[in-house]
């Protein structure tokens, strides 16, 4: 229950935080990951998080059937097709891809949890996906069943709810770790993660840094979106809140050359890490936004941050498709 609004228990929780060793030495400083990509049902990263506030809202309203969309890998996909399964609802997903894309990865697991999969191009994604949902629930109502559709990555007022739920987790867990994180990072794909954390920290006063990094589009795109989900998600709350919007730190410059695709100095880090540390990032999301984390602390950008905790937001099936750039 957070602020009155209740969630389902799917999750994992609370999730552990590990201090990483090697990269604090390195870095001199204290480098935290709380590991989100535990949160289990099969790996569900930071995405069952919110579902467990969409899916509470979903059966409240008598859903039997789950509509949603994301790209061919999409972790946030798999994880809707995997929740539909446990609760035994029919599902839908609107990938954006071909028939033909290689099975692997999540798309694999999207059928291996036996989801009906439709697949749209790339323009349709991007200017049609919320309208072809619409179109879905439409027929798919005439034919009696009750579908509900959750946005892109869950990514709009009450899933957003799942990462205002993990911020509070984080201040339960400083007090029992006795430490206080100046600064807590993640990767923005659509948002919602970056979004909760934010209001989590405005509510409770708690004055870190909530940091960003976006691995697809710009910054400045997603400084916009960031700030129209909060104003989602505070509206859903019973208790009005004034959030004060004057500091959304998201960091460009490790999209590289675009979203789901990996520069060899990406790939390099992630191997990296795995050996060093012996910890996985995906390469969607993690392995860009902790090489991110990674440099801008070499380059002097959080001075004064003395404890950083990294989300690691799960994601790890995105490294099987990408078996063959891998230099091993
Ligand atoms: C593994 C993983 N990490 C991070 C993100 C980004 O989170 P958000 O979409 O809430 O910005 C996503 C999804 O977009 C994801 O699948």
């Amino acid at each position: 229950m957070l602020y009155g609004i209740e969630k389902l228990e799917l999750a994992n929780l609370p999730t552990p935080i590990e201090r990483l060793v090697k990269v604090s030495r390195y870095l001199n400083k204290n480098i935290y990951i709380k590991r989100d990509d535990y949160t289990g049902f099969e790996f569900s990263g930071n995405k069952i998080r919110k579902l467990e506030f969409s899916l509470k809202e979903a059966l409240e309203k008598g859903a039997n059937h789950l509509i949603t969309c994301g790209a061919l890998q999409s972790n946030h996909a798999r994880a809707t097709a995997c929740v539909a399964a446990k609760l035994g609802l029919s599902c839908t997903l609107i990938l954006k891809g071909n028939e033909s894309d290689e099975i692997d990865g999540n798309y694999l697991l999207d059928k291996l949890f036996g989801a009906e999969i439709i697949f749209i191009s790339a323009d349709e994604y991007a200017f049609r996906r919320n309208e072809i949902m619409k179109n879905i629930k439409e027929n798919l109502e005439k034919l009696g069943i009750k579908p509900y559709i959750i946005p892109e990555g869950a990514s709009n007022g009450i899933g957003t709810l799942g990462y205002v739920n993990c911020f509070e987790e984080i201040l339960i867990q400083e007090k029992k770790l006795n430490i206080e994180f100046d600064s807590i990072v993640v990767p923005v794909g659509s948002g919602g993660t970056y979004s909760g954390l934010y209001i989590g920290n405005q509510l409770h006063r708690a004055n870190k840094k909530i940091i960003g990094f976006n691995v697809s589009s710009t910054a400045e795109h997603f400084v916009c979106r960031v700030s129209e989900l909060i104003d989602e998600t505070v509206d859903i709350l019973p208790e009005k809140i004034n959030i004060c919007k004057k500091d959304i730190n998201i960091i460009d410059g490790y999209v590289g050359r675009g979203y789901s695709i990996s520069r060899v100095e990406e790939l390099e880090f992630i191997k990296k890490i795995a050996q060093s540390e012996g910890f996985l990032l995906d390469p969607v999301y993690s392995g860009k936004a902790f090489y991110g984390l990674f440099n801008e602390n070499l380059k002097g950008r959080f001075k004064g941050n003395n404890n950083i905790l990294f989300i690691h937001t799960g994601g790890q099936f995105g490294l099987f498709p990408k078996k063959d750039v891998f230099e091993l």
